[in-house]
């Protein structure tokens, strides 16, 4: 049958997903929804820049066009004040946006219009509705800040909000963030609805518009705890070091510290949002499922939700555990289970299941306190069940009750920290509260290293080409050992070197080319994969136009990962379509706290929430034969110092919060490749630590994948300096690909020079290969390169959303080249692109000739994007038709460079471009 992927269906889904995934947290008097014909006033600037993402690595995905929250106000008929809009606009072009200068730079939040009190009540005398729109942006490479313009408002934004209260009879407030942040100030101000709208990609203002015309009644719900202070969050004394993490909180993160010993700290719980109907929930029972012991021991709670208000609506049941405090202590809330219902008109009911099985209360033993060491255990004792709509208001519906501690797991100990620090566990008072006291973290007792020389795999026989190809292996007809014994030492040396960014061996402007990187490997009918960030759309710098989805803590709100999964079917086909293999995404690292410049990437504070996200997103992807890769593994959960940061977690926090959600998808949905973080855990660098990477992904989750290094990651050894050389300690570890280097056939590592003083075997090489090989003879690259893959029909794309077929030139830069621009179109939002390999990394000018017929005055704006970043804007006026120069100067870092053009106005004619190497880097990147 013919695949066929519909647009307007992909767009339908994505704007079902953010309408699910707005999160109400006030709605008084029945602000909300608006009524027929309600005009509106919108306030803030963002409401001419929504923030469809974040910014850096998941952020770049390129859309012809975002749909803003006017834009959708607009389509769904809601009359928008004319006067406000146009007032913004002048002065949003005299004070244009600020996207900050290369790399991780983009300002959180953007200088606000200031309003004088005339004005708004000037506004205010013509309709009576006002919405202002907080806007900020969240991103790879700094964290978010305790300060006015990030986490509070600025004092702009406080002034807008004071006068517009003022003013208005009506304040409805729309946060569009990556993020939570601080509302008290809004709510001082009694806005008369507060919606966390999230950032909710490039249609993403049709979902909002949706959600305030009444169309949808939310049903989105916290992902994360809304505490009133920073302070308040328990990693707070820790988070932002810039050399050491000491995770002392433990596994108390989010509501499981805040339930446990805080509750009067809490401004928002977890799982909270509002709907404009109203809803009963009624547990009618539980029962259990038949069993052998107690690791396959399930409740199943029978439940019926009623929707008992006058709007149709979803609602979210939530099972949270409370288990025996016993020898361990426990949190006295986990998420366990949760269901999103159908579409419930007023009055309608719907019963359902909830199954729960008891190991999802299961603690982890890393000191032996309960008679097992590094066991998951269910300590003898009640595990009380409470359904409900958030963490803190949901019930007590029944327990159960052991009567001796059960083992549900026997492990051993891995990857446990080897610095001395005490964590949090509760401690009972005479009034019934617990209060925080500290305990020793056990530490490593382990050799890793004895562990790997004890479990070295066995060498397979060198035997040179016999002509098995990677085919025969997938066909069945040649095993992966015989295809394997024909690698040379030096093929084995270029497998697990990945090549990019930008290799023109796979799909133009994408982060990686992997596998068939040499023409010996190819040879051997290795295809180049390829992947692509990740996670919210595919990010293609040479400018190629791809669906922006929504954030992931947006996706996670929707609580509804059937959901979830459709959207990502959609993503699957438009990654084949587009030669992309693997997408660099879900990020699945927990919101430990909520200042991480990450977590709109990633989905929550809760790991089995995380975990369900994840899968959905990954079955999505599978559906449609494309693939995603799980990241960043693991403790990736702050942006300062994220390259050299040592995060120091007890193996019982690993194991039940930060390694669980990856656990939960590689056991259910067979994901097929894992990215490994840039800093170091426990002492070890993750690209080369061999517990996490084998011992644990491995041995005992059963993974047979491939993992790949983030992008130019350190590697070190237990007790050695970092660099980015060690790639014999990376491939003993089982990361089995280096990302990224600038020529796979040639680069500086210690691969040979290990293998020839003995200390990596070329068995433990081969065993890279074979988890590379495996992973790509079931891709689209192997059908590629056999000619089976069967196209994907793309139909209802606008036409300026599709991709050109023309191919990308590549171009070779010594010294100096001159590119010319014949035939390229320059008419306004038109883009262009090349690729160019250079010899010497450094500065270089880059010197545009062109000529313009337009007025002398005429602006016209060229911005050069290298690798996805602005580099520069060249700004020409008319030139009466004659040729003119202009020259920038422009840093390239790595060998391939993709560069693209944007055309800002028309009337521009370019003769060409001319670079020269002004100074070559000391030091490359790559
Ligand atoms: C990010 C990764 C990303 C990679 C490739 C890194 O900076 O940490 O998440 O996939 O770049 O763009």
């Amino acid at each position: 049958m013919k695949k066929i992927l519909d647009w307007n269906r992909y767009i339908e889904k994505a704007v079902q997903t953010v309408s699910e995934g707005i999160v109400m947290l006030i709605n008084r008097n029945g602000a909300l929804p608006l009524s027929k014909n309600e005009e509106v006033a919108v306030f803030g600037r963002i409401q001419l820049h929504y923030y469809k993402s974040g910014t850096g690595s998941g952020g770049m995905v390129n859309v012809s066009k975002v749909t803003g929250i006017v834009d959708g106000l607009r389509e769904s008929g809601v009359p928008v004040n004319e006067e406000l809009y146009s007032v913004y606009e002048k002065w949003d072009e005299k004070n244009p946006f600020d996207p900050g200068e290369g790399w991780g730079t983009e300002p959180w939040s953007q200088k606000e219009m200031p309003l004088e009190d005339e004005f708004v009540e000037r506004i205010a005398a013509q309709c009576k509705t006002a919405v202002v729109i907080i806007g900020r942006t969240a991103g790879e490479e700094q964290d978010n800040r305790e300060e006015d313009g990030a986490f509070f408002l600025s004092e702009t934004e406080r002034d807008m909000i004071r006068k517009v209260r003022k003013a208005f009879p009506k304040m409805i407030v729309l946060l569009n963030t990556g993020g939570i942040m601080n509302t008290l100030f809004i709510e001082e101000n009694e806005p008369d609805a507060l919606l966390y709208v999230w950032q909710g990609g490039m249609t993403g203002g049709t979902g909002t518009a949706r959600v305030l015309t009444g169309e949808v009644s939310p049903s989105g719900k916290l992902t994360d705890t809304a505490a009133f202070k920073i302070a308040d969050y328990p990693a707070a004394e820790y988070f932002g070091d810039k050399e050491r993490n000491f995770y002392a909180e433990d596994i108390y993160v989010g509501y499981r510290y805040f339930e446990t010993f805080a509750k009067e700290k809490v401004h928002f719980p977890f799982g909270y949002g509002l709907s404009y109907t109203t809803f009963d929930v009624k547990v009618n029972g539980t029962s259990s499922k038949a069993y052998r012991d107690y690791s396959e021991y399930t409740s199943v709670f029978d439940i019926t939700v009623k929707n008992t208000g006058n709007y149709s609506g979803k609602e979210v049941v939530q099972i949270y555990c409370e288990a025996p405090q016993g020898k361990l202590g426990k949190s006295l809330r986990v998420l366990c289970g949760f269901k999103k219902t159908k579409k419930l008109r007023p009055g309608e009911e719907e019963r359902f299941t909830i199954e729960v099985p008891l190991s999802e209360a299961a603690s982890y033993d890393d000191s032996g306190v309960t008679g097992h060491r590094s066991c998951f255990v269910l300590e003898a004792g009640e595990y009380k069940f409470y359904a409900g709509t958030d963490v803190r208001s949901a019930k007590p519906v029944s327990s159960v009750t052991l009567e001796n501690t059960e083992v549900i797991k026997k492990l051993s100990q891995c990857v446990a920290p080897v610095l001395p620090f005490k964590r949090m566990r509760p401690e009972l008072q005479n009034d019934g509260t617990y209060k925080v006291v500290f305990e020793d973290v056990p530490l490593l007792e382990a050799d890793e290293n004895k562990k790997r020389l004890d479990n070295l795999p066995p060498e397979i026989p060198y035997t040179g080409d016999r002509g098995i190809k990677l085919k025969d292996v997938r066909n069945r007809s040649r095993t992966m050992d015989e295809f394997i014994a024909q690698l040379s030492d030096n093929d084995l040396a270029c497998i697990i070197r990945g090549e990019g960014m930008g290799s023109p061996k796979v799909t133009a402007g994408t982060a990686s080319a992997f596998g068939g990187v040499t023409d010996s490997l190819k040879d051997f009918g290795i295809p180049c994969g390829c992947c692509a960030d990740g996670p919210s759309g595919m990010r293609l710098d040479c400018g190629i136009k791809a669906f922006s989805l929504p954030n992931g803590t947006m996706i996670a709100s929707t609580f509804n990962p059937e959901l979830v999964t459709e959207l990502f079917e959609f993503t699957g086909y438009e990654m084949a379509e587009n030669k992309v293999d693997c997408l660099l995404g879900p990020g699945m690292n927990i919101h430990r706290h909520p200042l991480n410049g990450r977590n709109f990437e990633y989905f929550s504070e809760d790991p089995y929430l995380t975990g369900i996200m994840a899968c959905a997103e990954l079955e999505g992807l599978h559906r449609s034969g494309s693939e995603g890769t799980i990241k960043h593994f693991c403790g990736n959960n702050q942006e300062t110092g994220r390259l050299v940061i040592d995060s120091v977690i007890s193996e019982r926090a690993l194991r039940e919060i930060y390694l669980k959600g990856f656990e939960m998808v590689i056991k259910n949905t067979g994901a097929r490749t894992v990215m490994t973080t840039y800093g170091s855990l426990n002492g070890l660098w993750t690209a080369g630590h061999y517990d996490l990477d084998t011992s644990v992904l491995r041995n005992e989750w059963g993974f047979e994948g491939m993992v790949m290094t983030d992008w130019w990651a350190d590697i070190n050894e237990r007790g050695e300096k970092q660099c980015k050389n060690n790639f014999a300690a990376m491939a003993r570890a089982q990361n089995d690909v280096y990302m990224v280097c600038s020529d796979s056939a040639d680069h500086d590592d210690n691969t040979l020079s290990s293998l020839a003083d003995g200390t990596l075997t070329r068995a433990e090489l081969q065993r890279n290969a074979a988890n590379i090989c495996r992973f790509l003879m079931n891709t689209n690259a192997m059908k590629r390169l056999e000619g089976t893959y069967e196209k994907t029909e793309i139909i209802n794309r606008p036409e300026e959303d599709e991709g050109s077929d023309a191919p990308v030139v590549f171009y070779e830069l010594e010294n100096e080249i001159e590119i010319p621009f014949e035939n390229v179109k320059t008419d306004k939002g038109c883009i262009y692109c090349y690729e160019l390999t250079i010899t010497t990394p450094g500065a270089f000018e880059a010197e545009i000739t062109a000529s313009s017929k337009n007025s002398e005055t005429a602006q016209i704006p060229v911005t050069y994007f290298c690798n996805g970043t602005v580099c520069a804007t060249y700004t020409f006026n008319g030139t009466g038709g004659k040729y003119v120069s202009e020259v920038r100067s422009v840093n390239m870092y790595s060998r391939f460079n993709t560069v693209r053009f944007y055309f800002g106005q028309s009337g521009l004619d370019i003769k060409s471009i001319r670079y020269r190497l002004v100074k070559p880097f000391e030091r490359r990147h790559d």
